[in-house]
């Protein structure tokens, strides 16, 4: 069917949540208990959405099995941030995280117990007992299923509170009005490839991480940085997107996540001469230092020649002095995956890893109640009706590297007080705005682009293409003169996308056309995120540049904002002033 603007169906609901991850169905549960109309839109069946593959845990302060306090897990974050995390975002998010996870509890997560019965919590990197003293243990687990836990008590939570799903709907565009007003999506139905006017006087943008932009990751296949994309394209800057955490413990060659928990429990890596090797570079945490400190330490073991195996390439993550039982206790996801896909026996011989892509620490612009923000000429102005929250939002707590534990209470605490807000906005809004035609125009448009036939290249030589060059030119170590060639590459690949064909061109549960709306996200994510490093003359972080080894607060310290038009970048402060604590000073950060 040929569709004009007055023919597409239209639902109404007070409020949409683009995405059934963790943040989503976190904000919709508290919207749904409260009576607001819900509607939640995911590409996938919500359980499948990524936060399922969580494995390690989420940080509270809870003391259960070391002593500890929320304003030493403060302390850990900002110094975890390298300083760019603001502060009063992390006090907020550190002070709120024991109380939330009892509330998970009691929402039915199935925490691992202690003898006692209280929740089990395990070692994570980055995190010290009285501000950079001994290891804490911070992060709340189910095993290594932590978040498949999380995920599935939600959900059933939702079911419950009568959320409204649309599953297997692609959201191709935000639609607005004249004045700005953020006012619903142009979804797509995946199974009959119809468009969808999904009205509302809020939306939620919690869409998850962009992973897939590069080759090796740990992300799933859905992690295209859709809400990402769709800002950018609505006029949105995306903030801090250089910062790309690579996860120390990656299945070598393959990139699947081996648990952080897996160190926490008492693993260590080994180089080629079998020597325990994060003790030169972290003398105190070892290999419990901060991710950004542990991938950098391994790549340089490796390309100083200490690698394993035949070619060197790789170092080994020692778990068998752990047991049989423990590893079955406390990792059975990882003793199994190991040994489904490597054959190795986790409680016999070590495990080959590698650093492969984890995380988004930059993403959509928020303030501490999800509300978007944009700058304007005296500092920041709220995108009305428009929230994001978790992986693709930048609140920022995580700043320049998140810790583990950190990213499951981000769309937790963040989910729900966007939920709360958005409670609030609903009782001050109560009608529905008429959306401006011409939005819906663009919308339809864009999703009208994948109906052209023609004979170019293929969206999967494309991405394949794409994600080498992440790669190549934006990983662990970056330079000038790489980053730059980097990017010259992306932007020829954003050119070659104009000329991407699709063979296919049925309706009916076409995922070509979903993989080439998910392309065109990670080319222009992908874009922010090259763009960005190349910028910032500096080492923070994750983003370590070899030519500018140092971090350089005078003249870096402040968040970078990214806009599609014109690849234009500014730059906001990092908010230093806590609430009720004193603000932790920049400091070098020693492990
Ligand atoms: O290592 C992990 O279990 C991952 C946790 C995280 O990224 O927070």
């Amino acid at each position: 069917m040929s569709h004009t603007r007055q023919n597409i169906e239209r639902r109404r609901f007070d409020t949409l949540v683009i995405g059934a991850g963790g943040g989503g169905l976190r904000a919709a549960v508290q919207m749904s208990q409260a009576d607001a109309s819900v509607a939640v839109v995911s590409k996938v069946f919500p359980t499948r959405s990524h936060t399922v593959a969580a494995q390690g845990g989420i940080n509270a302060a809870l003391a259960n099995v070391l002593p500890d306090n929320w304003h030493w897990h403060m302390y850990d974050t900002v110094k975890g941030s390298d300083y760019l995390g603001d502060q009063d975002a992390i006090e907020y998010m550190c002070r709120t995280a024991s109380r939330l996870v009892v509330e998970l509890e009691h929402f039915g997560v199935p925490f691992s117990r202690l003898d006692n019965g209280k929740i089990y919590q395990r070692p994570f990197g980055g995190q010290s007992q009285n501000f950079g003293g001994d290891q804490a243990a911070r992060t709340c687990a189910a095993a290594d299923r932590t978040g498949h836990a999380i995920l599935h008590s939600l959900f059933q939570q939702n079911i419950k509170a009568k959320t409204h799903f649309f599953d297997e709907y692609f959201a191709i565009d935000l639609l607005k009005d004249k004045e700005g007003y953020i006012l619903g999506a142009l979804v797509m139905c995946i199974e009959t490839g119809e468009p969808l006017i999904i009205e509302a006087k809020t939306t939620l943008i919690a869409t998850g991480g962009a992973g897939q932009m590069y080759r090796t990751n740990t992300n799933a296949h859905i992690n295209t940085g859709d809400g990402m994309g769709m800002a950018l394209r609505a006029g949105i800057p995306l903030q801090d997107m250089e910062f790309i955490q690579f996860h120390p413990t990656g299945v070598a060659g393959k990139g699947m996540l081996i648990t952080e928990g897996a160190r926490g429990e008492g693993g260590y890596l080994l180089n080629g001469d079998g020597e325990r090797f994060m003790e030169r570079y972290a003398p105190h945490a070892k290999d419990l230092a901060s991710r950004d400190v542990v991938s950098r330490s391994i790549y340089t073991e490796i390309k100083e020649g200490r690698g394993c195996g035949p070619n060197k390439d790789y170092v080994m993550l020692k778990l068998d002095h752990l047991g049989e039982a423990t590893l079955r206790q406390r990792l059975p996801g990882i003793y199994d995956m190991v040994k489904t896909f490597m054959h190795i026996d986790a409680a016999k011989e070590p495990v080959p890893i590698y650093p492969t892509a984890h995380y988004t620490m930059g993403g959509i612009p928020t303030n501490r109640d999800g509300q978007v923000v944009v700058p304007e000429r005296q500092g920041e102005e709220i995108v009305p009706g428009l929230y994001a929250a978790g992986e693709c939002a930048c609140v920022s707590v995580h700043g320049a590297n998140r810790l583990g534990g950190n990213s499951l209470l981000d769309i937790i605490v963040f989910g729900r007080a966007a939920g709360n807000h958005i409670i609030e906005y609903l009782s001050e809004n109560r009608f529905h705005r008429p959306i401006d035609e011409d939005s819906i125009t663009a919308a339809m448009d864009h999703m009208a682009r994948w109906d052209r036939k023609g004979d170019g290249e293929s969206v999967d030589s494309l991405r394949a293409d794409l994600q080498k060059t992440m790669e190549d030119y934006n990983g662990v170590f970056r330079s000038e003169a790489l980053m730059a060639e980097g990017v010259e590459k992306l932007l020829e690949i954003q050119e070659r996308m104009q000329h991407v064909t699709l063979k296919d061109h049925s309706r009916v549960f076409n995922t070509a056309r979903i993989e080439a709306f998910e392309l065109e996200n990670l080319v222009d994510i992908a874009l922010a995120a090259a763009t960005s490093a190349l910028a910032r003359q500096e080492s923070r972080g994750a983003h370590s540049r070899i030519d500018y080894p140092e971090r350089d607060d005078e003249r870096w310290m402040k968040h970078s904002l990214y806009f599609k038009e014109g690849r234009k970048l500014e730059y906001k402060p990092v908010r230093m002033k806590p609430k009720s604590v004193a603000a932790f000073p920049p400091k070098p950060r020693v492990y």
